[in-house]
């Protein structure tokens, strides 16, 4: 089971950025979790991150060999059709995670463009995101979730 982990805009600054939202966990550090997470579910995790919209979607369309995305696509979330149209180029079972819960910040938060064509979203559980998007993806993959 091999999936791609996406991460979009300014999510290389976490630990600097924004403390009391995003938590003091560096990028590298979630990658590490991300990474022994992988190892425990037996699952074969590729990341990625990217600050820029164009690097993300070439990323998608080249995710045709993984089985499932999750996508963390940072403030690109709430403005870009272009990733949700790339998204839906590829028919990738995909999983929407974000860090903060994007339902309790600002109303221009709570309007995501990808939330529409995931399969689910899992929002406001600090690294733990991943994790739970990483057992949901491979319930899913394994056909024990409800379709
Ligand atoms: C985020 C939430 C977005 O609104 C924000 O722009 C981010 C991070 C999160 O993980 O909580 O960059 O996706």
């Amino acid at each position: 089971m091999k999936v791609l982990i996406i991460n979009g805009p300014n999510l290389n600054m976490l630990g600097k950025r924004e403390p009391e939202i995003y938590g003091t966990l560096s990028y590298e550090e979630l990658a590490r979790f991300i990474t022994d997470w992988g190892k425990s579910l037996s699952m074969e995790v590729e990341l990625f991150q990217s600050n820029s919209e164009g690097a993300m979607i070439d990323k998608i369309h080249e995710s045709l060999h993984f089985d499932g995305v999750i996508i963390n696509a940072g403030a690109y979330t709430h403005t870009s059709i272009a990733v949700r149209d790339a998204l839906l180029s590829v028919s990738l079972p995909a999983i929407e995670v974000h860090l903060s819960n994007i339902y309790a910040r600002e109303e221009f938060r709570g309007k995501s463009y990808l939330s529409g064509v995931v399969r689910g979203v899992i929002s406001g559980f600090g690294k733990e995101s991943y994790y739970l998007a990483m057992v949901a993806m491979k319930a899913m993959l394994e056909g024990s979730a409800h379709e």
